[in-house]
């Protein structure tokens, strides 16, 4: 079992196989990278696979891949099917704007993938397309359609922004709930890559909103997850609430994120890391799990969002490197 520098268990790996995007979401992306990381530095499946069996012997668990945009990268079915045969039992799912889905939901299926997050800001189309800044709804939705069909788990997340989609909170639950999937409201994590006029909604706005139409309770954490989890009494439906600037899930963190040219990164918020690229190029096994433990030996405690000592809560730390 791998444990950190704060005795937190670690079994949650994330990996991104692309930084790139089809999307420039506000809160992201808005404008292309001033520069993408070189094809030639991004580590190859075989590679990136190799660490993966690392973490994996070591007692990773669950495993996520990102981007980015991770069903931009060519034949990421095939990655998943590396992993899945080396461990068929390991929860592995997708973190994905859904906007591919369509061509690619039944390859991710037959290759063993069980679960997918889908990012689903609005259900308008002016306004998915203000956000994400292109005209992209009818394809995540038909996405989302065809990852049901063939028998993929699906959850939902929302970002919702202050004048662009909070008038569609409650929409996007009953959306949710209708489809029977989960849906997970995250706040805005403030970053500098983000376009500076957008803001975010608090996590207590947010529910305010839907205690407009519902009586909610709360249900508590899913264990080691950062989605505080509440029950909506008339129907029984559960949605959840990802609120890093609580940062009271930082106490039981379990993941650690690979990005693709094999930085390993400890905390979302912070800059460290150390890259793992030439271990696994020089298929130096022991160094890539030396490089591990060091990095979870220095894990920090919590983020920043919501630290007073950090006036702006700002991580200059980009999420399309990262999969947020
Ligand atoms: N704040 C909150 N959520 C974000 N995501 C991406 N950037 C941010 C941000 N700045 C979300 C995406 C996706 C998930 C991986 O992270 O909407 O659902
Ligand atoms: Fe792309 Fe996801 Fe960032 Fe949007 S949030 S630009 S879909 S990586």
């Amino acid at each position: 079992m791998l444990i950190d520098g704060h005795g937190r268990a670690v079994n949650y790996l994330r990996v991104s196989v692309t930084e790139r995007c089809n999307f420039r979401c506000q809160y992201c992306m808005p404008e292309k990278p001033f520069s993408w990381v070189p094809k030639e530095n991004l580590l190859s499946f075989d590679d990136l696979f190799k660490f993966i069996k690392v973490g994996i012997d070591e007692g990773i668990n669950k495993v996520r891949i990102t981007g980015g945009e991770p069903l931009l990268r060519e034949d990421l079915d095939s990655f998943i099917k590396l992993i899945h045969d080396y461990k068929p039992d390991i929860d592995l799912a997708i973190t994905t704007n859904g906007f591919l889905l369509p061509e690619l939901a039944q390859k991710l299926k037959d290759a063993g993938l069980k679960r997918l997050n889908i990012s689903l800001d609005s259900l308008k189309p002016a306004v998915a397309a203000q956000i994400a800044q292109k005209n992209v709804l009818a394809h995540v939705l038909e996405g989302i359609d065809k990852a049901l069909e063939v028998g993929l788990k699906v959850k939902i997340n929302m970002v919702p922004l202050k004048s662009i989609n909070d008038n569609e909170i409650l929409d996007l639950l009953e959306y949710a709930r209708e489809r029977n999937i989960r849906i997970r409201f995250i706040e805005y994590m403030e970053n500098v890559h983000a376009n500076s006029d957008i803001q975010g909604m608090h996590g207590r706005e947010i529910l305010s909103v839907i205690k407009s139409r519902y009586t909610i309770k709360k249900v508590g954490r899913t264990p080691n997850s950062p989605s505080f989890n509440y029950e909506i009494v008339e129907n029984g439906y559960t949605f959840g609430l990802i609120d890093p600037h609580k940062h009271d899930f930082c106490e039981d963190c379990n993941r650690i994120r690979l990005t693709a040219e094999g930085h390993l990164i400890p905390c979302l918020y912070f800059e460290e890391a150390q890259s793992i690229a030439e271990a696994v190029k020089n298929n130096d096994i022991e160094k890539a799990s030396y490089i591990l433990k060091d990095v979870l030996a220095n894990k920090p405690k919590e983020n920043k969002w919501g630290s007073e000592e950090d006036s702006d809560n700002n991580s200059s730390r980009a999420f399309f490197e990262t999969g947020g």
